[in-house]
C-alpha cells in the first residue's frame, strides 16, 4: 500500500483504469446508451424515430438545443447553416501547401484548427449568441471543409458551397460537380446529377453518426475544451482522434477488407486469422467498447441497405461477402463469447460506395456527422460549472 497524498483534498485512493473501461469521466444529458439491450437515444429520442425521419440538420438542432426545432426554427436553423457555409480565402490557400495525394482527414485536421486563426469567438463565449454561432460555424463550414479536402488531394479544382442547397445536398455536390459546378458534361455524355434517394441516404448516415456519448474522440474534444483550448482547436483534436482505425477510420478498413477478402469462399479463413492470437488481424467493423451485443446504428444501416439495394445499385458482390463474413462470425463461438457484433462501420461503406463516396471519404463523412455530437458535448462541459481540467492520475511503474 503506498500512500499517494499530494494534496489535501487527495483521498489517498484512485482507481487504475486503462483505457478507462469502467470511469465516467462526467455526466450527461445528451445520449443514452444501452449496450446490453441495444438502445441508442439523443436526448430521449430513439435513434429509429430520427434516422431518416427528421433531417440531419434538425438532429444536429436537438442534439445542441435539446429539443426539437420548431418548423420556423428548423428553417432558420437550415438558412443560417448555408450561409455560414463558405471558407475564408485564407483557409483556402492553406490547402495549396498540401501535396496531392494528402489524405483529406490530414487536411480537415489542419483546415479546422487554422479557423482558430480566423475566429476570436472563445474570447466572447459568456455572451450565448456568440457561443450559438460559433457552434453553427463549425457545423456549417465541415462538409466545405471535407469536399475541399478530398478534391484537393486529387487535385480537382475546388467548389463552393451553394447557398440554394440543403446541407447534405451541398456536400454531394461540392463532392461530385464537374470544375465550374457543371452537374453534366454533354462531351462525354456524363451526369454527377444527385438523386433525392441518396441526399436521404447520407442524410440518413450522418444522423447515425451524430453523438454516442463518451467515445474516443468526443472524450478527446471534452479533454481539450476543459483546458480552455479554442473551440476549433478542441474540435480538430476530435478529428485527430476519430481518424485512428480502432474508430471512425474503421469504416475505410471494412471496406478494404471486404475487398481483399475478395469472394465468399475465402470468408473461413479471414475468420479463422481474426481468431488467432497470433496474428494481429482484426475483422473491421466486429466488436465495441459498449455493445456487446447489436449496435443499433448497424441495424439500421443494415435497413437502410436492404431497402436501397435495388435503387442505389449496390455492389452485389461486397454484400454477398458482408453478409457471408456476418453469418460466419455471428455463428462462431470465439465471437459469440466476447460479444463481437458488426458495428456501424461494418454497413456504412457498402452504401457509401453506391453514392460515389471514394473511400478516403469514409472517415471523414464521419467527422460530418459526429460533428453537432462533439460540439453538443463540448457545450455542455462549457456549461457545466463543477467541470475541471482532465487531469487523470497514473500509476508509475519506472525506477
Ligand atoms: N476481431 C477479432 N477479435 C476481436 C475484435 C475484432 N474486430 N474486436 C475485439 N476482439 C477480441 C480481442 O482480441 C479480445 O480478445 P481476448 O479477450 O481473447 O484478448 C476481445 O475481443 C476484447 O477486445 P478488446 O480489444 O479488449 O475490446 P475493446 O472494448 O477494448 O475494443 C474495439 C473495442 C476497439 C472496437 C475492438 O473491438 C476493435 O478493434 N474492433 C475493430 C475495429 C473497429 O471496428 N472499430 C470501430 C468501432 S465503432 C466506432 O468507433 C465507431
Amino acid at each position: 500500500v503506498v500512500d499517494i497524498r499530494t494534496f489535501y483534498k487527495d483521498t489517498g485512493m484512485f482507481t487504475y483504469d486503462p483505457g478507462y473501461t469502467s470511469t465516467a469521466s462526467c455526466d450527461s444529458k445528451i445520449t443514452f446508451i444501452d449496450g446490453e439491450n441495444s438502445e441508442l437515444r439523443y436526448r430521449g429520442y430513439d435513434i429509429a424515430d430520427l434516422a431518416g425521419k427528421h433531417s440531419f440538420l434538425d438532429v444536429s438542432y436537438l442534439l445542441m438545443r435539446g429539443q426539437l426545432p420548431t418548423e420556423e426554427a428548423s428553417k432558420n436553423f437550415d438558412l443560417e447553416i448555408r450561409h455560414r457555409s463558405f471558407l475564408n480565402e485564407g483557409i483556402i490557400r492553406l490547402f495549396d501547401a498540401l501535396p496531392d495525394g494528402a489524405h483529406p482527414m490530414a487536411t480537415m485536421g489542419a483546415a479546422t484548427m487554422a479557423l482558430a486563426a480566423f475566429y476570436k469567438d472563445h474570447l466572447h463565449l459568456e455572451d450565448e449568441e456568440q457561443f450559438k454561432m460559433m457552434r453553427r460555424r463549425i457545423l456549417a463550414k465541415m462538409p466545405t471543409i471535407a469536399a475541399m479536402a478530398y478534391r484537393n488531394s486529387i487535385g480537382t479544382p475546388l467548389i463552393y458551397p451553394d447557398v440554394d442547397k440543403y446541407f447534405t445536398e451541398n456536400f454531394l455536390y461540392m463532392l461530385r460537380a464537374y470544375p465550374g459546378g457543371k452537374m453534366k458534361y454533354l462531351g462525354n455524355g456524363k451526369s454527377q446529377e444527385i438523386r433525392q434517394v441518396e441526399v436521404d441516404a447520407l442524410d440518413a448516415i450522418f444522423t447515425l453518426h451524430a453523438d454516442h456519448e463518451q467515445n474516443a474522440s468526443t472524450t478527446t474534444v471534452r479533454n481539450v475544451g476543459s483546458t480552455e483550448a479554442h473551440p476549433y482547436v478542441a474540435i480538430a483534436s476530435g478529428i485527430s482522434a476519430l481518424w485512428g482505425s480502432a474508430h471512425g477510420g474503421a469504416n475505410e478498413k471494412v471496406m478494404d477488407q471486404l475487398r481483399m477478402i475478395g469472394d465468399v469462399k475465402n470468408v473461413p479463413s479471414y475468420i479463422a486469422k481474426a481468431k488467432d492470437k497470433n496474428d494481429p488481424f482484426r475483422l473491421m467493423g466486429f466488436g465495441h467498447r459498449v455493445y456487446k451485443n447489436r449496435d443499433p446504428r448497424a441495424e439500421a444501416l443494415k435497413g437502410l441497405q436492404d431497402k436501397l439495394r435495388e435503387e442505389l445499385h449496390l455492389d452485389s458482390k461486397l454484400l454477398d461477402i458482408a453478409a457471408a463474413v456476418e453469418e460466419a462470425a455471428l455463428s462462431d463461438d470465439y465471437f459469440k463469447e466476447r460479444g463481437l457484433y458488426p458495428n456501424i462501420d461494418f454497413y456504412s461503406g457498402v452504401i457509401l460506395t453506391a453514392l460515389r463516396i471514394p473511400i478516403a471519404m469514409f472517415t471523414p463523412i464521419f467527422v460530418i456527422g459526429r460533428t453537432p455530437g462533439w460540439l453538443a458535448q463540448w457545450s455542455e462541459l462549457k456549461h457545466d460549472k463543477t467541470a475541471k481540467i482532465a487531469r487523470p492520475r497514473q500509476l508509475y511503474t519506472g525506477k
